[in-house]
């Protein structure tokens, strides 16, 4: 006998609901309105089209609330002819573990229970992202078609069941449905090792190279202290805050210049170790430092991509490798120095999945401190950190000095990227509307004494299938190879932000001034830039915003 309820859901609203990357993401004061979690998770089973008897992977990044919509997700799934899941122990699964784990198990689907960087708690976000049989984040046509069934539905399927204890491995199940409970951190962990050189970096650990990891309290602790520690040897004490917390110790688990300030200061101090790396919530994303030295996330693709023969993997050659428009072309000059091609997809790391998925692209990143290859279908965050690791066992060079030989191989792009964040709707959008106004007269015009040669609104055609995304942010290239690009965040949960992103290369002695550890913003070539963007989009006009929120 089963015990399936199915419930009548109660009115609530729904009318702001927006696909995200992937999934939802919003307050999680939303999350606890009654059946509110529910209702997106039914709409996921009856949109997702999920074979009968399918097995699903279920994790999230440990936050408030994680532990609860797991079990919720877990009766749903019984109640909905879910085959199987596999959970990660205490709900955790870091997302780039969560899509390795969707692909080795050959499950349907992957439910990941997180809002990435986004801050944890009460009074944070939190989110649910759909993954498909490919390990990647499901398309638009998706996570709008689960959106638009959200608004709808009037019931939702659950079992009435106990909880299943998520703290022991092993077989559990919730009524007739199996439930696997995993180590979240083995499966990673043997793919890691199975990608890049770990004698080589178990010997520069032992050769006494000092790191420092914060895992920020948020997932990927553990599998920083299992790689870095247990098996590479790194002194104990190399992963800081390497416990998850359900608030993220109250930080902001986003590993930028801003709020990992404490890993930026440890690695300025006198006795700074000889590498830092931080990842986010989720554990997608990832800084780089050096000590005393700040590794802006383009230049960190253009670096992996020159190096990527010295990682076992990738020894063969790179297919090609793509970055998102606004990440700097730093990378496009690797490309056309090894000989391969180098694609530009508009923001979100969605647009990366068909290029790796046809062969087309081996590595991609983004500015936003995402790097990822063919090895999982998310960026990942660890993964960048181990592949700089390789490097460095490899060459026996510092951070720094890789990085400014790379400056003196191919030249050095300086960048920025200022984001003025939560300002209202309407000055978000009437920012856009003043560039893009301006666009028809700036083209063929000069800003500055430089030829603007380019000056229009991003589109894309996928080139594996064809299809188009418009309006993906307003471009402005200058003679030089100078840009000015201005966006709006698809991912905040409040108001609009508004991203600005400026690029300027240099070269000769100018490229190789000292790297400021807190990024090259005060270069005077990109305060001159900064002028010219903050003249074309009246920001302080129309936001009263005098600074951004964060520079990075
Ligand atoms: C931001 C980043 C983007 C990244 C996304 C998800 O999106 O800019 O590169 O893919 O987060 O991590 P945005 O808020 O700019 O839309
Ligand atoms: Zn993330």
């Amino acid at each position: 006998m089963t015990a399936t309820d199915i419930s009548t859901i109660a009115t609530i609203p729904y009318a702001d609901q927006r696909p995200g990357t992937g999934g939802l993401r919003k307050r999680t004061s939303a999350f606890t309105q009654p059946n509110y979690l529910e209702n997106f998770l039914q709409s996921i089973f009856d949109t997702a089209q999920l074979p009968a008897g399918a097995a699903l992977v279920v994790g999230g990044d440990g936050r408030y609330l994680n532990r609860h919509a797991i079990q919720v997700c877990l009766r749903m799934a019984a109640a909905n002819g879910i085959g199987s899941v596999l959970v990660g122990r205490g709900g955790l699964l870091s997302t780039p573990a969560a899509s390795h784990l969707i692909r080795r198990s050959g499950a349907a689907a992957g439910i990941i229970f997180s809002a990435s960087h986004n801050p944890a708690g009460p009074d944070g976000d939190f989110g649910v992202k759909l993954n498909l049989a490919s390990g990647g984040p499901a398309p638009e046509s998706v996570t709008e078609a689960i959106a638009a069934r959200s608004r709808t539905i009037d019931q939702y399927r659950i079992a009435t069941a106990p909880d299943v204890p998520l703290d022991e491995i092993g077989e559990h199940a919730v009524e007739g449905m199996p439930v696997v409970v995993v180590d979240p951190v083995a499966d990673y962990a043997a793919l890691m090792e199975s990608l890049f050189d770990f004698d080589a970096i178990r010997e520069l650990f032992a050769a006494g190279f000092r790191m420092s990891y914060d895992g920020m309290h948020a997932a990927t602790g553990p599998y920083a202290i299992e790689i870095l520690e247990r098996r590479l040897g790194a002194a104990q004490g190399t992963v800081v805050n390497g416990v998850p917390l359900e608030d993220f110790g109250g930080g902001h688990a986003d590993p930028n210049l801003t709020y990992a300030r404490d890993l930026v200061e440890r690695l300025r101090a006198p006795d700074a170790p000889d590498f830092g790396a931080a990842s986010d919530g989720d554990g997608d994303r990832n800084m780089i430092l050096g000590r005393r030295f700040f590794v802006s996330p383009s230049d960190s693709l253009a670096v992996l991509t020159e190096h990527a023969t010295l990682v076992p993997a990738y020894r063969g050659g790179l297919a090609g490798v793509a970055r998102s428009m606004p990440t700097s072309r730093a990378v496009d000059r690797v490309a056309t120095a090894l000989g391969i091609p180098c694609y530009e997809t508009p923001t979100g790391w969605k647009f990366f999945g068909n290029l790796l998925e046809a062969g087309r692209i081996t590595l991609c990143g983004e500015e936003s401190f995402g790097t990822g290859s063919t090895h999982v279908r998310e960026k990942d965050g660890l993964w960048a950190v181990l592949f700089w690791l390789n490097i460095l066992a490899v060459r026996r060079e510092s951070v720094e000095g890789i990085v400014r030989a790379h400056w003196a191989r191919h030249g050095r792009v300086l960048y920025t990227r200022l984001d003025y964040e939560e300002v209202p709707l309407d000055a978000g959008r009437a920012v856009m509307d003043a560039v893009r106004a301006r666009l028809p007269d700036l083209r063929g015009s000069t800003l500055g004494g430089r030829a603007v040669v380019l000056a229009d609104e991003f589109a894309y055609t996928d080139p594996v299938d064809g299809s188009t995304s418009a309006g993906q942010g307003l471009r402005i290239g200058l003679e030089d190879e100078a840009r000015i690009v201005f966006r709006l965040s698809g991912t905040g949960t409040a108001g609009a932000t508004i991203r600005l992103y400026l690029e300027q290369p240099v070269g000769g002695a100018e490229a190789d001034a000292r790297g400021a550890p807190g990024g090259t913003t005060s270069h005077p070539a990109l305060e001159t830039l900064l002028g010219h963007a903050l003249a074309i989009g009246e920001i302080e006009a129309r936001t009263g915003r005098t600074a951004p929120s964060v520079v990075t």
